[in-house]
Order: structure tokens, then C-alpha cells, then sequence
């Protein structure tokens, strides 16, 4: 099996810092269902990365926390607009629509996996609000970093909120790799959440050296009881709920998350920065932790011997940096990259 893995942040390891705080509350019994010390003291720690009074729920996966927290900003009759190559639009196997009873994801389209502006005006313009005929639009749903590896600045992102404000929507994050969107920005978790407008937001910590745990977190703690009645009836209440909970609060501890996002946000850099001198051109630009690139089906059949990495229809490929991803690893892939996309260059 090639040894170079860019599949995904989903096959790197555990960061030790939460593997140890896991292994802190594996001591002793502890109460159920969230009611344990640890999950209780979740309020205040995230109150204080957030700077917010924040209600935080564990959840198992980032679809979960979509599903979930979507359902408490539309009823079935509702909208969910977000960009085409949105994770709740193309890969969630209609969770999002079951979990709110129907409602439906209606695309907004703009350049590099970012919404734009203009197309959001222009969508709830069009859309028909107050018709009994149409679905009513009731959220929007706004990813960061997005799905091409691209990062919304503070300014945009504000504007989109204060559009769907305007509108009567409430705003919902997916944030399953917030942290290296905060890094990239250099900016703290409120000024790219609810500082920005954002309601409720999907807090990715699995992929970034979690185990198995991300969060919703709800800026509006009005959304705290229907959560907590959401969540059960979709089997997101953990009964060793502990275990969630450490994993939560190590990864904001020490800023953790933004340790963790920024080597790899720098490795994509790296690598980005080396297909620069390459004829593989990019997708979209590298702002996070993920390059996107076309690739030539020859170059890419050579390039699976060495390195595992995810393709896409119309040559299309995906890199990963992770957490644990290495320098030299990225060096060897630019090397290899280089040298299969120059012979398959040469006559
Ligand atoms: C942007 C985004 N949102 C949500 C998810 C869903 O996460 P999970 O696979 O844990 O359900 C993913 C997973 O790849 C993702 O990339």
C-alpha cells in the first residue's frame, strides 16, 4: 500500500493532548447522558473560547451536528440555502432534509466554493417568501473553510449573515474545519462565528486530531432545549457522555485547535506552493488545509502507486494535510508529482 496518505483528515491519528484527556476521565464512574462533571464543565470552557455564553452539545459526527442543528433553524416547509458543493447538499444522504422534516437544500452558486453576495440577493429576491406555494427560505448554511479548501474573509461572511438577516433567516455554520479557517485568518472562534451572525454553528473536532467527537454549539441559547430533544430522538445523546466531553475540551484548551490547523494549513502551503512550478493546475486557491487540483488520468495512475489521495470526476483530485501530516511526506509528493507530470509532458 502507497505510503504517502492525503486521503483525508479522517485517517490521521489522535493528537495526544486529547488522547490523554480521554484517558483522564477513564478513571472512576461518572453519571450519564451529559450529566457527569466533565460534560457539565463544557458550558464554561467553550463560554470562554468562544466568548460567549454558548450552549454545547457533543455529537458524534459533523453530519449529525448539520442534521441536528438545521432542524432547529427550518420548519419542513422550509429552505436551507447553500453552495452547490456543500457538504449538506452532496454527501449527507438526505440527513439534513430528513432531519428537518423536509425541508429543502437549495444551492446559491459563486466562484471557488464561496457564495456570492449577489447570487444570495438575487436567490431570496426570487424566492417567493410569503407564497404558499413555495418553499419559504429559513437558513442559511455557510461553510468554513469551504468545500474547495477555500476560506470566507470576515467582511464577506458578515455581509452574507446580514442579507439572510434581512430576509428573516437564521444563519448556520458548517464548521467541520473551522479551526483551520480561524488559523488561516488569524482570528479568534467568535470573530469568525457569531461576531460575524452566525446562530448555531457545526464545530468540527474529529478531523483535526479528535477522535470521535464534534460539537453544536448554539450562540442563541433559546436553541439549547429543542437541541437537547433533537439530539435524543437522533441517538446523538451519548450515554458515556464523558468521553465526548474531554475530547471537547482539550481541543480548545492552550488554543489547541489553531496548534493543530496551522501545521497543516502550512503543509498545504507547502505543497501548493511547490505545484506552482508544475503544469498541475489548481482548482481553487489553497487557503486551508486542502489542495484541490486537475490532474491528468495518466499522471494520476502513476501517482497511485506511490501516494493515496481521493480523485473526483473531470480529473479532479484532492490532497489532505493533516495535524500529523510531515514535511518530508509533502516534499516527496511534490517531487513525485513533478517528475510523473514532466514525463507525461515529454514527447
Ligand atoms: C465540510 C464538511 N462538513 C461536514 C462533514 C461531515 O462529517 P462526518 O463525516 O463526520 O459526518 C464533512 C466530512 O467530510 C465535511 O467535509
Amino acid at each position: 500500500m502507497p505510503s504517502l496518505d492525503f486521503r483525508s483528515d479522517n485517517v490521521g491519528a489522535v493528537a495526544p493532548q486529547i488522547m490523554s484527556a480521554v484517558m483522564r476521565v477513564n478513571a472512576d464512574t461518572a453519571d450519564g447522558y451529559g450529566r457527569d462533571p466533565f460534560t457539565k464543565s463544557l458550558a464554561h470552557i467553550y463560554a470562554q473560547a468562544f466568548d460567549a455564553d454558548v450552549a454545547v452539545f457533543p455529537v458524534a459526527t459533523g453530519t449529525a451536528a448539520n442534521a441536528v442543528a438545521l432542524s432547529v433553524l427550518t420548519p419542513p416547509y422550509g429552505a436551507v440555502l447553500c453552495h452547490p458543493t456543500a457538504h449538506i447538499n452532496v454527501s449527507e444522504c438526505g440527513a439534513p432534509e430528513f432531519f428537518t422534516g423536509g425541508a429543502k437544500i437549495v444551492p446559491v452558486p459563486g466562484p471557488d466554493g464561496r457564495i456570492d453576495p449577489s447570487e444570495l440577493r438575487r436567490a431570496l429576491d426570487r424566492a417567493g417568501m410569503g407564497q404558499p406555494h413555495r418553499v419559504q427560505p429559513a437558513a442559511l448554511s455557510l461553510t468554513q473553510p469551504t468545500d474547495l479548501g477555500t476560506v470566507y474573509a470576515l467582511d464577506v461572511l458578515a455581509e452574507l449573515c446580514a442579507i439572510a438577516k434581512d430576509h428573516g433567516l437564521r444563519i448556520h455554520m458548517d464548521g467541520a474545519r473551522l479551526a483551520n479557517a480561524v488559523a488561516a485568518l488569524g482570528c479568534s472562534l467568535a470573530d469568525a462565528t457569531w461576531r460575524c451572525g452566525v446562530d448555531i454553528l457545526s464545530f468540527g473536532v474529529t478531523k483535526n486530531g479528535g477522535m470521535n467527537a464534534d460539537a453544536i454549539i448554539a450562540f442563541d441559547r433559546r436553541f439549547g432545549v429543542p437541541l437537547a430533544f433533537r439530539l435524543r430522538r437522533a441517538g446523538q445523546t451519548f450515554s458515556k457522555m464523558r468521553y465526548a466531553a474531554a475530547q471537547l475540551a482539550a481541543y480548545v484548551e492552550n488554543d489547541l485547535y489553531r496548534h493543530l490547523a496551522s501545521h497543516a494549513n502550512a503543509l498545504s502551503a507547502r505543497l501548493a506552493g511547490r505545484l506552482a512550478d508544475t503544469d498541475i493546475p489548481l482548482v481553487a486557491p489553497v487557503e486551508a488545509n486542502e489542495v484541490f487540483a486537475y490532474m491528468p488520468p495518466p499522471v494520476v495512475r502513476s501517482l497511485e502507486s506511490v501516494a493515496l489521495f481521493h480523485r473526483y470526476p473531470d480529473d479532479v483530485v484532492r490532497f489532505v494535510c493533516r495535524w500529523d501530516s510531515c514535511a518530508a511526506d509533502v516534499d516527496l509528493l511534490a517531487h513525485v508529482i513533478a517528475q510523473r507530470g514532466s514525463a507525461e509532458a515529454s514527447p
